[in-house]
């Protein structure tokens, strides 16, 4: 492991004063973590430093071609005050994963999180306190050499960023199912957490706001007749006591609160299920009655009920478009082991 430098700030910021009022992503803690990687060198000089804008050249690879990856992870506060992280290793696993596609160099995964560990313990007054509030992690990944060819690039920057948060969705979200473009396709980068499946989200994300929906729901590349994701979650389908959802192809994100939910499943006493999902039999189950509810499960979403689906101009509201009793326990049996109200079945705790 590398070692790990401190530099204060001298000049620290006023921490939101209302919890119940804290956005989404725009307020940043006082400090953050940074270590370079060279080909020469491999990765090095691992700082904390404070909080600020950092110089790159208008030639950085990353931003003419997206070789960037990230993860999203949350420190939570429990009721005693006590500090928490879920399921954090299995975050720096997947950021290995990512790395691999993208042609990125190893990340080194024991100094990052340390890295962060150390981080959060300098920052640990910006967690929030209130039920529903986290401090979200952002670790990011980013090609730094300044050259237009198309490469592989020698000079990366790791770090991360803290940032106090509410709620990503204000309440239960409309969908709109997105026919027209689609997100990824197997053998792509879909299945990895790249900044470039996000800018290829955007425009239709643009587009169902404009109708209403706060999120849209991705088909398969292909066929475009298979339910893939929401791009900021993994969706699940209640038909009963079953959850449905995709079956992970290549093209979906192998999301941590995806499989956290299919784990909680079999102590819920309800069957999962991962499997193809034809839009069709979705549309047709959701006016037949079997299908009761659905949601989103993602970091930032948590789990986040579907009040209705629009598809083709046709709204597909499910159920009564309220949360369903199995969105409302898989989110109080989540975020009851996320906030330490419940017990820690599976060690996904890191207590610090
Ligand atoms: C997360 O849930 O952490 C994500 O990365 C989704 C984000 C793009 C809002």
């Amino acid at each position: 492991m590398l070692p790990i430098t401190i530099t204060r700030t001298s000049t620290p910021k006023e921490k939101p004063k209302d919890e119940s009022k804290l956005d989404w992503g725009g307020t940043f803690t006082d400090h953050m973590f940074l270590c370079d990687y060279s080909t020469e060198k491999g990765w090095h000089d691992a700082r904390i430093v404070p909080y600020a804008p950092f110089p790159m050249d208008p030639a950085c690879v990353v931003l003419h071609y997206s070789q960037t990856i990230f993860e999203g992870l949350k420190c939570y506060r429990r009721a005693d005050g006590a500090l928490q992280l879920f399921r954090d290793k299995d975050n720096f696993a997947r950021l290995a994963r990512s790395a691999k596609r993208m042609g990125m160099p190893e990340p080194d995964g024991e100094t990052f999180r340390e890295g962060m560990l150390k981080l959060l313990d300098l920052e640990q007054d910006w967690v929030p306190r209130n039920r529903g509030t986290s401090l979200y992690i952002r670790p990011t990944m980013i090609a730094m050499d300044e050259k237009l060819g198309v490469h592989a690039a020698d000079k990366y920057l790791f770090y991360i960023i803290l940032s106090p948060v509410g709620a990503y969705h204000a309440g239960n979200v409309n969908i709109f199912v997105e026919d027209q473009y689609v997100r990824a396709v197997r053998g792509g980068v879909g299945e990895a957490k790249t900044g470039a499946n996000y800018a290829a989200s955007i425009l239709a994300g643009k587009l169902a706001e404009e109708k209403g929906c706060g999120q849209v729901l991705w088909l398969d590349g292909v066929t475009r007749k298979n339910v893939e994701e929401v791009g900021s979650m993994n969706i699940f389908f209640v038909y009963g006591d079953t959850l449905k959802t995709p079956a992970l192809n290549g093209s979906i994100l192998p999301g941590i609160t995806r499989d956290s939910v299919l784990k909680f499943a079999e102590h819920l006493g309800l069957k999962a299920s991962e499997e193809t999902i034809a839009l069709d039999d979705v549309l047709r189950d959701i006016r037949n009655g079997s299908l009761t509810e659905a949601f989103g499960a993602g970091t930032a979403a948590v789990i986040a009920p579907v009040k209705s689906f629009i598809y083709q101009g046709e709204t597909y509201r499910v159920g009564d478009g309220k949360t369903g009793k199995h969105s409302q326990k898989l989110y109080d049996t989540l975020t009851g082991i996320q906030w330490g109200t419940l017990p820690d079945r599976e060690d996904w705790i890191t207590r610090l």
